[in-house]
């Protein structure tokens, strides 16, 4: 049995693979703002760092997985967005790289199928992957508007998702994978938070796979992906961008893929 470490494992998405994974016999550890097997704030450069003393001090021996997870939605600043949706993964994924070494493992992260949106900011995208300053991001978002956070989501999860495409064939030299699942929108408490008006537009292109019900996604229906993504399953698939949108990605762009 596998040892994986989890971030954002508390609550929605994150939990259902936590425990999907702990019911398979692996065990798993969370990191979490709040009710992690270790508490820390990965928005926070410290955080990050705290958690990974951690993992080195409690898993010397290696790990088989990470699966980068946490983040937060658009209704935060731009600031926090940046730093928790793309540099706390890009962190994370790349600090354990050694532990991930001494087992041949590998990473998970959590993008979005919001990436492919016609109206997505690439400048800002080019910012986070091809700067890769988190202090110049922070910087910069000082001056975004908060109604343009959705658009800063959707450019913080495509970076992430950027990022694991590129560096994915340095991962598989050192005999690693990484991958990403995209989700379309799933029930947690991070979409319980929206409004209903939010909602409702959330629900305007209706999930092909909840034909004709105007319903989410189930967390568990994503834990699904991500942890076979992470099982020796995968073990031939690496650098994707594994969309679990009950089929949206490919109802809005069929051709292109
Ligand atoms: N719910 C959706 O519709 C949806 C769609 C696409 C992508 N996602 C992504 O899925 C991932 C999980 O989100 P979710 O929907 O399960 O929401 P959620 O709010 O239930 O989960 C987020 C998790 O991250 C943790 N977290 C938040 N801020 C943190 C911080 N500063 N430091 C450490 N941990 C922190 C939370 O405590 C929680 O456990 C996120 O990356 C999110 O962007 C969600």
């Amino acid at each position: 049995m596998g040892v994986y470490v989890i971030t954002g494992g508390t609550t929605g998405i994150g939990a259902a693979t936590r425990l999907t994974l702990l019911n398979q016999g692996h065990e798993v550890f969370n990191i979490d703002y709040r009710g992690g097997d270790f508490c820390a704030d990965l928005s926070q450069k410290e955080g990050r760092l705290q958690a990974l003393a951690q993992i080195y001090h409690r898993y010397p021996e290696g790990i088989d997985g990470i699966l980068c997870n946490a983040g937060v939605g658009p209704t935060v600043p731009p600031s926090l967005i940046f730093s928790l949706n793309f540099f706390a993964g890009v962190e994370m994924a790349e600090g354990v790289r050694a532990l991930l070494r001494k087992k041949g493992g590998c990473c998970v992260a959590t993008s979005s199928n919001s990436i492919t949106q016609e109206d997505l900011p690439m400048d800002l995208v080019d910012m986070l992957t091809d700067v890769m300053d988190e202090a110049k991001a922070t910087e910069v978002a000082k001056d975004i508007p908060q109604e343009y956070a959705p658009a800063c989501y959707r450019a913080s999860k495509h970076a992430l998702a950027r990022w694991v495409r590129r560096i994915s064939p340095s991962w598989a030299a050192d005999g690693l994978r990484i991958n990403v699942v995209a989700p379309g929108n799933t029930s947690t408490p991070m979409t319980q938070n929206m409004t209903e008006k939010q909602k409702e537009a959330a629900l305007l292109i209706p999930i092909p796979t909840r034909y004709g019900r105007n319903e989410f996604l189930d967390a568990q229906e994503i834990a699904n992906g991500i942890v076979f993504l992470s099982s020796p399953q995968a073990s031939g698939i690496n650098g994707v961008v594994l969309y679990i949108d009950g089929g949206i990605d490919a109802l809005l762009r069929s051709e292109r893929f």
